[in-house]
């Protein structure tokens, strides 16, 4: 591990302050040796300083996390495995380990990440081979694999990762849609170019760097009125509360494609949350109270947001509040889909 640490939570979404091995190898080791993420670069690296930056951008993954998602893997002697994004170069370890640095490649983006991955591998007797570059295009020099593993979360599955994994062989990779809400998919390839399997569990990475989503801000929806703006006026029996679970996030976000949320906290317990169109025109705000059945809406531009937000959460009730591992994606020459129990139940948009 670095000597530097962010210590997070373990859902990964927050940091601790700085933990310094050279200031306190105490704690340095006790953080280390926790079951928790610990972010290492802020800002694809622009971040200076002991203080958080505004994102995480490589970091050590939670332990609980690495060992389940390697037990989906499921690797046996003589496999060959592919992972994207290196990041401390601890999971590829852990697999140089089991299988042999010769069976390892591992990709990272940020060469700096890389560098210092290599250098810590090597200091442990361990012989992966680092590649910098863009993990969206696998390695094809070393393939084709056993297994790939992204320890980076992505909305669309490269195709080369499917190209580059042998028939019968394994995708194990973070996967969620801009909304919110993520889940480990587990696919497995076909002789057919095709890879299909069921989400296993809940999980919680950084964005593959070209997948991150580029969104205008507030100001940019409301264009400078005052809300409600040109904004039409309902009311809600469903709690905003009720749609920010993260497997409800999930499931709202397969259905309502396109658009991402905030909320804006108020100091009695109240809050806004407001929901935007990737259109960059549709936003809809639904204010929760503390106690209330009812629930005021705004809703402005060409998609009414909380009520495909409401759809979708309903179509969710309805199939029985599925948790994560009644879905699956396959990945095909149409794209991918999403679908619920079985390939033949595809999730549908609300539109
Ligand atoms: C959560 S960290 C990796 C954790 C690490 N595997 C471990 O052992 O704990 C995610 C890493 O993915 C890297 N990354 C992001 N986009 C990438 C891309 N397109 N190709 C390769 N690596 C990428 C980031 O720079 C970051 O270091």
């Amino acid at each position: 591990m670095p000597d530097r640490i962010w210590p997070g939570i373990p859902d990964g979404t927050r940091q601790n302050p700085l933990v310094d091995r050279a200031k306190d190898p105490v704690a340095w080791f006790e953080k280390v040796y926790s079951d928790i993420p610990l972010t290492t670069q802020w800002d694809d690296g622009q971040h200076s300083g002991d203080g958080l930056g505004t994102t995480p951008s490589s970091s050590s993954s939670q332990p609980r996390m690495v060992f389940s998602m390697l037990a989906d893997l499921d690797v046996a002697d003589g496999h060959r495995v592919l992972e994207i994004g290196t990041g401390t170069g601890w999971n590829a370890g852990l697999l140089s380990h089991r299988l042999g640095g010769g069976s390892v490649v591992s990709v990272e983006y940020d060469g700096a990440v890389a560098g210092e991955a290599e250098t810590r591998l090597r200091a442990a007797g361990l012989h992966p081979l680092v590649v910098v570059g863009d993990g969206r295009r696998g390695f094809g020099e070393s393939a084709p694999y056993d297994h790939v593993i992204a320890t980076c979360s992505i909305g669309t599955v490269p195709p080369a990762w499917v190209e580059q994994t042998r028939t019968g062989g394994i995708i194990v990779a973070p996967w969620g849609t801009e909304y919110g809400g993520e889940a480990i998919a587990r696919l497995v390839v076909g002789d057919d170019g095709t890879a299909s399997g069921r989400f296993t569990r809940s999980s919680a990475f950084m964005r593959l760097r070209q997948q991150r989503p580029d969104r205008a801000p507030h100001a940019a929806y409301l264009k400078g009125q005052e809300w409600p703006a040109d904004g039409a006026r309902s009311s809600t029996a469903l709690s905003p509360a009720e749609v920010g679970g993260w497997v409800e996030q999930f499931a709202i976000g397969l259905q309502v494609p396109g658009a991402f949320w905030t909320v804006e906290r108020y100091d009695d317990g109240a809050y806004t949350l407001w929901t935007y169109g990737t259109d960059r025109r549709s936003w809809a705000s639904a204010d929760y109270e503390p106690g209330a059945s009812e629930f005021e809406v705004v809703q402005s531009g060409p998609r009414k947001l909380w009520d495909e937000t409401e759809a979708a959460h309903r179509w969710w009730q309805k199939q029985g509040q599925p948790g994560f591992d009644r879905f699956g994606l396959t990945v095909d020459s149409d794209g991918e889909r999403v679908w619920l129990d079985s390939p033949e139940n595809p999730v549908p948009a609300v539109n």
